[in-house]
């Protein structure tokens, strides 16, 4: 494929020439028509090409492209108020970015300052991204040898088990950063009273809790929020993948205090 000789892919490709889609179709530039089981890895979380997305991609196209966010904008703010009604009632501030791996960083640095602290907690298995602060709280070795030394102070532990994630805290914990379905991995629920057990940890040792919902979340699993099968909210959410129809998008949602700390010197 011509494509080959300038993209610089790392992933293993099929020789497939995808033209166009719509819902759950792709078609190659012969016409083929294919189901697509892949969905971009969890992007076209409503389907390719869904006429609302569409619809409002070409509106906005015609008005303006960019607005930095030290102006306002309408239609930003309309976005921001949706997204915030169908979020946890804690999380009333929303940083934006424009991917997974950036709303992962972004959460660890909120947490490291609000807090004041530097350890970090993640889960085996598990899978935030591959800039170097998300990297450095993604467990699987294939992804993180190369580029070692990452981040030091992350501590992982075995998914599921709250006693070690207990005797992993030390006094310098400033995070616990886990997807409530860990996916990346295969797929693995958390077991019940594990999400429960660790927020009333984190309330009570001032502990910043992360959840990762940016393959989970967006109604991916029956709600709108994997975590809210345990009923359980963060203190800081990380969102992208499905959530601008396939446009790169991410979003880090957040308590408004820890938002706040960003203003402290
Ligand atoms: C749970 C989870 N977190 C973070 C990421 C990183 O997202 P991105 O690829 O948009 O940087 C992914 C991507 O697969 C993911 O599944």
């Amino acid at each position: 494929m011509t494509e080959d000789q300038f993209m610089g892919s790392i992933y293993q490709r099929f020789p497939v020439t995808i033209e166009r889609g719509l819902g759950a179709h792709v078609w190659d530039i012969n016409g083929k028509e294919y189901i697509d089981c892949m969905g971009g890895y969890g992007v076209a979380l409503v389907g390719h090409c869904n006429p609302r997305v569409v619809k409002s991609l070409k509106a906005q196209l015609d008005k303006i492209i960019t607005v930095h966010s030290s102006l306002y904008n309408k239609t930003r703010e309309e976005f921001l108020e949706k997204l915030i009604n169908i979020s946890p009632p804690s999380l009333s501030q929303v940083y934006l970015n424009n991917s997974g791996t950036e709303a992962v960083e972004a959460a660890i640095k909120f947490a490291r300052k609000f807090t004041g602290k530097k350890g970090m907690i993640a889960m085996n298995g598990s899978y935030h991204g591959k800039s170097f602060g998300s990297l450095s709280v993604t467990f699987n070795p294939k992804y993180r040898k190369a580029f070692e030394p990452l981040l030091s102070n992350v501590s992982f532990t075995p998914f599921g088990d709250i006693e070690a994630l207990k005797s992993a805290i030390t006094p310098d914990t400033a995070l616990i950063i886990l997807e409530p379905i860990q996916g990346e991995s295969g797929i693995h629920v958390a077991p019940d009273g594990f999400l429960q057990e660790i927020r009333k940890i984190c309330n009570e040792r001032g502990i910043v809790l992360i959840f990762d919902e940016i393959q989970a979340g967006l109604g991916r699993t029956g709600k709108m929020w994997a975590s809210q099968h345990w009923d359980t909210a963060p203190d800081i959410m990380c969102l992208a993948k499905g959530i601008a129809g396939g446009v790169p998008m991410g979003a880090t949602l957040l308590r408004p205090d820890i938002l706040a700390c960003y203003w402290k010197r």
